[in-house]
């Protein structure tokens, strides 16, 4: 087993998790059932991702087959933006269970701080004001009616984490942000450490596949992959491991079955405190700016405000 970290809440959230963003239909249902065969115990959704009904039905049939147990298992799901408003919380979460077939989440998060007009796509001209403290307030109603073990945020700055904490009943569990050794986040992860909040780390091998051809290659820089070589391990490993190393739990998205044991070899063996220092070194560059939450009128006026100058 690849081991955990703790949570405010009391609860462990498993160090490896298998990522469903851009997990085609199709290919999802096979990757999570591969997945937790091999060992994964956390697996991370979104409706947004287009695939919870997959999903779902991968989790009923490893239950059918016995290969685990719900209270084996660690999900976490995403309140979309377009549900971003107190009033939509339960049925968004319902929505999610249902699709997912389950009685309850172990992780529920604010897909970030972003909300945009009711059924519409993330453009520009569909955002609007949002109100992080009204719609938390809901979370912490979910999380008191044992829907959610455990509630948080995501894509949340150091600033908009701490002006939630200042509000918090329930203080988010989790803050689930972009990490990777080419987006190292070492401000928010003091943050995180400080404040007790778990920093859980999505396109942990720099999303080769999301982050569009003309983004640097994380997986290939070239202090990535002499690390990896002198360590016989391949690239990702080692971005995984790095990490695992730094305190926060990595969801590596793959569909193809060979890569998804790959990426669960990260456990019984160490990057040497020398390597993690040449890590350092690799420019930072932050691969996904959700840019559609900017509108001179509705939403954020500029990127800087969307993420608080920390980008
Ligand atoms: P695939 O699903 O074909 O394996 P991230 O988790 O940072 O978003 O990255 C996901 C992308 O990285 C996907 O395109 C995935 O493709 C690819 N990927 C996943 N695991 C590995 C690996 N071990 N080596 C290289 N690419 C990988």
């Amino acid at each position: 087993m690849a081991g955990s970290f703790a949570l405010n809440t009391g609860a462990t959230i498993p160090a490896i998790g298998l990522g469903t963003w851009h997990a085609q239909p199709g290919a999802v249902g096979d990757a999570v059932y591969a997945a937790v065969k091999a060992g994964y115990r956390q697996i991370d959704c979104a409706p947004s991702y287009g695939n919870e009904k997959e999903v779902g039905l991968a989790l009923k049939k490893l239950f059918q087959d016995g290969v685990v147990q719900r209270e084996d298992l660690f999900i976490t799901s995403k309140l979309w933006y377009c549900n971003n408003a107190p009033e939509y919380v339960p049925e968004a979460i319902q929505t999610t269970l249902d699709d997912l077939q389950l009685e309850y989440l172990d992780l529920y998060l604010i897909h970030g701080p972003i909300r945009l007009k009711k059924g519409t796509a993330p453009l520009s001209e569909n955002s609007l004001p949002c109100d992080i403290p009204a719609t938390w307030a809901a979370m912490e109603k979910l999380h008191e009616a044992g829907k959610a073990r455990a509630i948080g945020v995501s894509n949340f700055s150091c600033r908009k984490l701490d002006s939630l904490l200042a509000v918090a009943r329930v203080p988010p569990a989790v803050n689930q942000v972009e990490c990777h050794p080419g987006w190292q986040q070492a401000k928010l992860r003091d943050l995180c450490r400080s404040t007790g909040v778990h920093l859980s780390a999505y396109s942990p091998l720099g999303s080769p596949a999301a982050a569009g051809v003309n983004a640097p290659s994380v997986l290939g820089h070239p202090v990535l992959t002499s690390i990896a070589h002198r360590l016989q391990r391949t690239p990702a490993q080692v971005a995984l491991r790095w990490g695992l190393q730094m305190g926060q739990s990595v969801l590596p998205k793959s569909t193809d079955e060979a890569r998804i044991k790959e990426n669960l070899d990260v456990v019984d063996w160490c990057i040497p405190e020398e390597l993690m220092a040449e890590m350092l070194e690799i420019e930072q560059v932050k691969l996904l700016r959700a840019e559609f939450g900017v509108h001179p009128v509705h939403g954020y006026k500029s990127l800087k405000d969307l993420w608080d100058g920390e980008i």
